[in-house]
């Protein structure tokens, strides 16, 4: 096993995230809202950077009492980063495909130390 460094935390906003290598594996690590995550930077798909893709919260259908379709919403708690070749959502705390639950990216132990933070690969 060997820790990688990530970055300083003062260096690491909230929001962010970063991109390490470990020999030829990269790992896509992110801050949000006080947490850290680290996940294999390989999508399921084709392998694209899927960790290098856009943030954003799930959309979420809205059915109305009558069981009716009442448009779509922003979800408050569950944001996706979706890989930038196809597509493909992953949910940011669990690196869970968003369609297809059963797919999970490889996801990584976050170590913090002192100022510094670490992912540990194996
Ligand atoms: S390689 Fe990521 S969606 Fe196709």
């Amino acid at each position: 096993m060997a820790e990688i460094f990530v970055a300083k935390i003062a260096q690491f906003a909230d929001g962010e995230r970063r991109i390490v290598t470990d020999g030829k594996r990269e790992i896509g690590v992110f801050h949000w809202r006080g947490a850290y995550y680290a996940y294999e930077n390989l999508c399921l798909h084709q392998g694209g950077p899927a960790c290098e893709g856009l943030l954003m919260h799930k959309v979420e259908d809205v059915i109305a009492p009558d069981r009716t379709w009442a448009g779509q919403r922003f979800s408050d708690c569950e944001i996706h980063f979706v890989c930038p070749w196809h597509g493909y959502e992953y949910d940011l705390k669990t690196g869970e495909c968003a369609a297809d639950r059963r797919l999970k990216l490889k996801r990584f132990e976050v170590l913090r130390r002192g100022e510094d933070l670490y992912v540990i690969s194996d």
